[in-house]
């Protein structure tokens, strides 16, 4: 079967998480991803947080499956030259390393049109134009000043950071639609253009909702937060606890614990909690099950506006329920009623989870060096473009074929560039 993408040639500079998580999105669509990394170092992943001494880490092998690897040094000339036949072959060009390195190179937003008019090239950085523009930014640092941090936590804790990786896959989300964009647009033009995610505006735009509640603020508290009934606001949008951030009320209750009875290995029980939403039509149904029928009509409670002043009580009343249920049964007693919820999973409930395996959100592929190892899927699922997923490379796995299919050297000069050290 055909993939969506697999006429389109990418020239990946990207490292670490934010730019990877862009290129392996697309290879999975079926682009021809050509990794270009540090001759005898390579992408800096391939050596963090490892858990098999001298193998590639599952930090590096998950997010950069179906991709071809060709080590270059692209500060010495024979490397620069083998880099602009590359810039000239490709369609789109990603990196995302610290501002200024690739002018460094020698290869500017500039230099690049000239080689090649049609070529699309995509970056990230921690911030755009402004104050921050030359710093260097990992995730946790584009959580804490694209908003997240300071609304995340319980409002009498310090700002919290949260394990989704929102700056960087975030943004590579981001990446990668801008550049399918700018690959359309050049169907009409024939012209590339530049692509610019900055990762503060990333995790901004997934803070929306808490840009919207500090303009409500203007206006009075916010009803819904757990501070309203204290009345303890100041003019900054609070960390909201477990709040939902939309217009129904939930909360985090706790739960009878499932799995291992206690004293068995594994029991431990720091996920035996269930998420659940207050719906205007929920109140009846979670009222019967919990057997508090008398508040069905009760003006003090019956109404959304009624029970803003006690979110507190209605959860604890909630949680007087499925304390005597586990997650799962919670979360099928419930939904029996179309009241919204789920069950908080852990890593292992979703790595163990059959119908996640079933629909490709999460695989296990086979590596040379390590053996089999789950990974991620493709979360975006296109009916006549499915993803195959596919280890990935060895450090320079592809470098002679890139070299000769792509660049189209011949077998001396490829001895030649790796003699000078640019391969
Ligand atoms: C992530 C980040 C902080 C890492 O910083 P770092 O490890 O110091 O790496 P840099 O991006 O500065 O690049 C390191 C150097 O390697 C060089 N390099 C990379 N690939 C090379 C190659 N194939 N050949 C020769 N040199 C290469 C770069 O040119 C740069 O050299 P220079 O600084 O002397 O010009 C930084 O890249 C960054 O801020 N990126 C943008 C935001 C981002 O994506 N952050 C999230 C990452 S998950």
């Amino acid at each position: 079967m055909t993939k969506a993408l697999e006429d389109i040639r990418i020239l990946d500079m990207t490292h670490v998480q934010s730019g990877p998580t862009c290129t392996q999105l697309l290879a999975w669509f079926g682009a021809d991803v050509i990794k270009v990394e540090r001759p005898g170092i390579g992408d800096i992943t391939r050596g963090q947080l490892r858990d098999i001494p001298d193998v590639d880490s599952l930090y590096f092998t998950m997010l950069n499956a179906n991709k071809r690897s060709i080590t270059l040094n692209t500060k010495t000339d024979k490397g620069r030259a083998i880099f602009t036949k590359l810039i000239e072959t490709c369609d789109v060009m990603i990196e995302n390393f610290a501002p200024g390195a690739l002018d460094r190179m020698g290869f500017n937003w500039q230099r690049i049109q000239e080689i090649n008019p049609r070529m699309i090239y995509a970056s990230v950085k921690g911030f755009g134009p402004g104050p921050y523009e030359n710093c260097k930014v990992y995730e946790n640092v584009a959580q804490c000043t694209g908003g997240s941090a300071s609304t995340t936590g319980f409002g009498d804790g310090p700002p919290v950071v949260t394990g989704a990786q929102i700056g960087d896959t975030g943004t590579g989300l981001n990446l990668a639609l801008g550049i399918i964009t700018a690959l359309y647009h050049r169907e009409k033009t024939g012209k590339g253009q530049r692509v610019e995610c900055a990762m503060q505006d990333g995790v901004l735009n997934l803070c929306r909702v808490k840009l919207r509640d500090q303009q409500r603020l203007a206006h009075g508290p916010l009803k819904e937060y757990p501070q309203f009934p204290h009345g303890t606001f100041t003019d900054e949008v609070p960390r909201a606890g477990h709040a939902s951030g939309g217009g129904q009320p939930g909360h985090v209750v706790k739960c009878a614990h499932s799995g291992p009875h206690p004293g068995e290995h594994g029991a431990h029980g720091a996920n035996d909690y269930a998420y659940v939403i207050i719906q205007p039509q929920g109140w009846e149904p979670l009222m019967k099950i919990v057997g508090r029928e008398d508040l069905i009509d009760d003006p003090e409670w019956a109404t959304p506006e009624a029970r803003l002043t006690k979110l507190d009580d209605c959860f604890a009343l909630i949680e007087g329920w499925t304390i005597t249920k586990d997650k799962f049964e919670v979360m099928e007693i419930l939904n029996e009623h179309e009241i919204p919820c789920g069950p908080i999973l852990s890593m292992k409930e979703l790595a163990e989870e059959p119908s996640l395996r079933k629909t490709g959100t999460v695989v296990e592929v086979d590596h040379p060096e390590r053996g089999k190892y789950l990974t991620v899927g493709n979360p975006i699922k296109l009916s006549d473009s499915p993803t195959d997923v596919e280890r990935s490379p060895l450090l320079g796995e592809h470098t002679e074929e890139i070299l000769r299919d792509v660049v189209g050297l011949s077998d001396q000069e490829i001895k030649d560039a790796r003699e000078e050290g640019a391969i």
